[in-house]
């Protein structure tokens, strides 16, 4: 099979969706006839046959590059080479986007996918926008019986007396981050009125809407779900903070954070944050595979936080290592989620 992984992207996670990529890449070695897309932090789309370690490096440009598109008509099936000499085709059984955050993770490359009728390995257009957005994926978890975090969004035209008084209302500390962004970016914990408004300009760099919310105590859990009709889950696991957030820097080094797989927590409460996380992947229309976050307070309620549909997969990343817990490595999560996609063929 022809396996077109999409990497790289135009969003602020294009570094860490590099990581990703080679994880991917690594673990279809063999198996899959392999053609990759970088897509730059501009937005161009590039064939390359750059393998996993130059990609990983951001050395793939360095290497033979051709201007490529996946073409929307539904009879192409293939990506197009866009070279000087003429426009060269090469087939596309089904696509794996390795992309994180805006424009990859949001719905908009899938509904390329879709729209070119390429099997995609993922969640498709809808689950792929709720689950970017904070807000709406709070409102459909809470619908289907889920705590979320109580809170409210603001605009950029926003009115700053009326944002404190929301603020203090349900009481300090708060959480404000953008709607739409990844990987901690504009994340911020909030002690007192005077940080609101920095930490609202702040979120609001990164999308045009920003969410203020309580603080939700004890630690966040995580849980890999595989699955269209029947799901899988993976072994929940904790993350363990020595400060106040789990912060980008935390993220990819784990200086002071520790990530505990499975989580140190009683069986029957492992059991309630998989079946969270089952209804919260229904409630947001997922396929394919997905992580859901939720946080598990010290009174043992599981409150939601959050789906990425395109988790991080490097071999260390929390969705394979929950995956291995239950017996599947890397190669076997990407067989599986491909065997998903084909499913969906269009
Ligand atoms: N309401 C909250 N209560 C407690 N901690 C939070 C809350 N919201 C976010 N955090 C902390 O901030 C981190 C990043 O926020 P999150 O909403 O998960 O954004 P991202 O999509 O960037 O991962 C979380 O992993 C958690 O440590
Ligand atoms: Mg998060």
């Amino acid at each position: 099979m022809n396996i077109l992984v999409l990497f790289g992207g135009c969003s602020s996670e294009y570094e860490v969706s590099l990581h990703s990529a080679a994880g991917v890449i690594r673990a279809m070695a063999g198996r899959y006839r392999l053609v990759t897309v970088g897509i730059t932090r501009e937005g161009n789309w590039l064939y390359t046959e750059a393998g996993p370690d130059a990609i990983e490096r951001d050395a793939w440009r360095e290497g033979r590059c051709v201007p490529a598109a996946l073409s929307p008509s539904r009879g192409d099936r293939s990506l197009l080479l866009l070279e000087a000499a003429g426009t060269g085709r090469i087939g596309v059984d089904c696509v794996f986007p390795v992309l994180h955050g805006k424009n990859g993770e949001d719905g908009t490359v899938q509904g390329l996918c879709e729209l070119a009728g390429l099997p995609l390995a993922g969640c498709g257009v809808l689950a792929s926008a709720l689950a970017m957005d904070k807000h709406r994926a709070h409102e459909l978890a809470a619908r289907a019986g889920v705590e979320t975090p109580r809170g409210f969004v603001l605009g950029r035209g926003y009115e700053a007396a009326r944002a404190v008084r929301q603020a203090k209302a349900l009481s300090w500390p708060v959480f404000v981050k953008p709607v739409k962004a990844g990987s901690s970016y504009g994340v911020s914990r909030v002690t007192e009125r005077d940080g609101l408004l920095p930490a609202i300009d702040e979120a609001l760099r990164y999308d045009d809407e920003a969410l203020v919310e309580q603080a939700v105590p004890g630690f966040e859990v995580g849980c890999a779900v595989m699955g269209n009709g029947a799901l899988v889950t993976g072994e929940p696991d904790e993350v363990e903070l020595a400060g106040d957030l789990f912060d980008y820097t935390e993220k990819y080094q784990l200086l002071t954070a520790r990530l505990h797989v499975p989580a140190r927590i009683p069986p029957e409460t492992a059991a309630a944050v998989k079946e969270t996380a089952r209804r919260v992947y229904r409630a947001l229309a997922c396929r394919g595979f997905a992580r859901v976050d939720l946080f598990l307070t010290p009174e043992g309620r599981i409150v939601f936080n959050e789906v990425n549909t395109i988790p991080g997969f490097t071999a260390h990343s929390r969705f394979p290592s929950m995956m291995a817990a239950v017996g599947m490595d890397l190669a076997a999560v990407v067989d599986r989620a491909i065997a998903l996609a084909m499913e969906d063929r269009p």
